[in-house]
């Protein structure tokens, strides 16, 4: 049967969701949102890992018991979900897993008695009673060999954790041990049968090395005395199973491993094997102890484990609590669109690599790719079939169309294999290929002049025709990463249904009906803007008390350090630079005014809907016709402005040098789209 299972790690319920984890359900989301277009029965798991001595402890902080701290942390990743789309209401996930759920208990018991009769690939039993002594971080949930442990100052003192700067506890105890160093050459021998089984390629070579170190046994139990809070061993009460142990299992006991009931709702044998999806912090676990513990069960191994890097702060700094650099979801949800936010995820970070993320980037990114970029395109061409053609998708053409068919047919295939391989952004970068195409193709053939030559009539239907069906193609593709501005853009199209439901694979170019009438136009993704933004991020989060008018300041006495800086008349901060939008334009046709000698009338075209009409007074400088194809830098949100009877709208860059100010047009050495933002 044609179906699919991908999970996200289950999110510890000691601490409230972050980015991190907004992060992992994304990209699971997109991953089961793709499957389900090409009809795919997709199953989509995430959750949270509710036992084990950090949850105990940050209930006892709280003052509750373990399990009401979980149903509070719960609740907030629910709330995350439902505001951020990604909950079954808004089709995502399929189950948000607990593994404080009844039949969880039962499938981790199932699983514990299997392994406990198995023996390991050498012929020992791949459980066994013994006792453990080592230092153990609580945050870790892990015992911390000499190299994974910052050795104390002082001697008595305990070392403390590499990653939490905590000091770790000595724990010794009687405790069940998983016999892990019986299953280095099987493990190796999945890593060189299925290369793809752990990805990127990178990840896999160090579990791989990890695993040829050797490997030690894994303790997997701790006494109830000790970690009361957890899933109790079989047959032994006075032993609670180690959390990690719990936690991977619940990837099977969630679609019915161990309980009948859980199996007819999921259903374990129609979903399993899973892909996971986990970030590279937890990739031991997964691609070693899971697939180890598997292995001793008798139950086949997992699709694949692909690794996705950290989000750090602009700077290059891990993102942590402690460190109180974490991006904010209340902000995030505040400021940006759900689809903004998933279109920077997927593009920013090089699935696998580390990425950077901070609002101003997913500000720019925003502008350049989505309100420049798609939405902007959308937008002039749904605009211009309201304009020329009454609102009806106009007819299609037959010569031209071939080259822009073969265009996004291979960019859809580009696109696609680039998915198929996880690879968003690279996915993404090819879809944007075809936003700039059509863009360009709409520029050179100048829609606003064919419309007015009746002779010109079918090819500016023709022109029209390919930009519709070209954006119909990319509410298709981009479904999955961005679901409700590929919607809207449908909507917009005038297409019924839903982008959801059409199978990428399947576009033909030409299925847009002509004739059909197209929907309301509204902006798809409207500009953001970046001052504005920034300063309500980051003013004081308490309203200051209104301050006293000032007395208007009297002139500086003296000369400052800034004055000094030659040519600088006064420092600006980077957001009052933001205030200007500074766009490349394409001259697209310049002549002389009558009786303004001083003054070319310009057309310019900013990949909007339709050129701008600007004067610049440089005709004393520059011939007109040697203007035309040049690209400029246009200040594009100037306060348009009558002149000799013309509108001008925005203004023309130029250097001015000598007594009498003579201009310099602003240009580009380098090949650059009209529209790009310069920041
Ligand atoms: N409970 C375990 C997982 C058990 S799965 C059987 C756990 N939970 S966690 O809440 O700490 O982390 C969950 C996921 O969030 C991990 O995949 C981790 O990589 C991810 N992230 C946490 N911080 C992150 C970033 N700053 N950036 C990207 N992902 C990060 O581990």
């Amino acid at each position: 049967m044609n179906t699919f299972y991908v999970t996200t790690p289950i999110y510890y319920a000691n601490s409230l969701p972050h980015l991190g984890h907004l992060y992992t359900m994304i990209v699971g989301d997109t991953i089961a949102r793709a499957k389900r277009q090409r009809g795919v029965d997709t199953y989509f798991l995430t959750g949270t890992d509710e036992h084990g001595i950090n949850i105990e402890r940050a209930a006892q902080k709280a003052g509750r018991t373990p399990k009401e701290q979980a149903d509070y942390v719960v609740s907030y990743f629910k709330k995350m979900t439902s505001e951020f789309g990604l909950d079954t209401a808004h089709g995502g996930y399929d189950i948000f897993m607990r593994t404080t759920e009844r039949f969880h208990y039962e499938g981790v018991s199932e699983l514990w008695r299997r392994i406990a009769k198995a023996k390991t690939p050498k012929g020992n039993d791949a459980i066994y009673k013994g006792h453990y002594e080592g230092w153990f971080c609580a945050p870790c949930a892990e015992y911390k060999t000499e190299d994974e442990y910052q050795k104390p100052k002082n001697e008595g003192d305990p070392p403390t954790c590499l990653i939490h700067d905590t000091p770790l506890d000595r724990v010794s105890e009687e405790s069940y041990f998983f016999r892990l160093s019986d299953f280095d050459e099987a493990l190796l021998s999945v890593f060189e049968s299925r290369p793809d089984f752990v990805r990127p390629e990178a990840r896999r070579n160090e579990v791989v090395s990890f695993v040829r170190g050797g490997l030690q046994d894994l303790s997997v139990s701790r006494l109830k005395s000790s970690v009361s809070w957890g899933v109790p061993v079989p047959d032994d009460p006075d032993h609670t199973m180690y959390v990690w142990f719990d936690a991977l299992i619940n990837y099977i006991t969630a679609i019915g491993f161990g309980n009948e009931e859980r199996e007819k709702v999921a259903g374990f044998e129609k979903y399993w094997p899973a892909l996971h999806l986990v970030g590279k912090d937890i990739l031991r676990f997964h691609a070693v102890y899971w697939p180890s513990f598997l292995l001793a069960a008798g139950v086949e191994l997992p699709r694949a484990i692909v690794a996705h890097g950290m989000w750090l702060d602009p700077n290059g700094r891990k993102m942590s609590k402690t460190l109180g650099n974490v991006i904010e979801l209340d902000i995030l949800q505040r400021h940006f669109s759900i689809d903004a936010i998933r279109y920077f995820c997927l593009r920013e970070m090089v699935f696998g690599q580390d990425g950077r993320f901070g609002y101003e980037g997913l500000i720019d990114r925003a502008n350049s790719d989505l309100a420049s970029g798609l939405g902007n395109l959308s937008s002039r061409t749904l605009t211009m079939i309201s304009r020329y053609s009454d609102s009806v998708i106009p007819g299609r053409s037959t010569s031209e169309d071939e080259t822009i068919a073969g265009f996004i047919s291979q960019a859809r295939d580009q696109y696609l294999s680039h998915f198929e391989n996880l690879a968003f952004s690279r996915a993404l970068e090819s879809a944007w290929t075809v936003v700039a195409h059509v863009d360009k193709m709409i520029s050179d053939a100048k829609p606003w002049d064919l419309a007015k030559d009746e002779s010109q009539h079918q090819r500016l239907a023709e022109v029209l025709y390919r930009g519709a069906e070209s954006l119909r193609w990319l509410s298709v593709l981009l479904y999955p990463v961005m679901p409700e501005a590929s919607q809207a853009i449908w909507n917009q199209l005038g297409l019924e249904g839903s982008p959801a439901k059409l199978n990428p694979v399947e576009l033909k170019w030409g299925d847009l009906k002509e004739g059909a009438k197209i929907g309301e136009i509204q902006p798809v993704f409207p500009r953001l803007d970046k001052g504005k933004i920034m300063s309500e991020i980051n003013a004081p989060a308490q309203p200051e008390p209104p301050e006293a008018p000032q007395p208007p300041e009297a002139p500086t006495p003296h000369a400052t350090e800034a004055d000094a800086v030659v040519g600088v008349a006064s420092y600006i901060e980077i957001d009052d630079f933001a205030k200007v939008d500074l766009r490349v334009g394409q001259v697209l046709s310049a002549e002389r005014i009558p009786k303004a000698d001083k003054l070319l009338l310009l057309k310019v075209d900013l990949a909007e809907e339709q050129p701008r009409t600007i004067l610049a007074g440089i005709a004393q400088y520059y011939e007109p016709e040697k203007l035309v194809g040049r690209k400029v830098v246009i200040v594009a949100n100037l306060k348009p402005r009558k002149l000799r009877g013309y509108e001008s709208q925005g203004m023309v860059v130029a250097a001015s040098y000598g007594e009498e100010g003579r201009p310099v047009i602003a240009t580009f050495t380098e090949d650059v789209p009209n529209g790009a933002r310069l920041k």
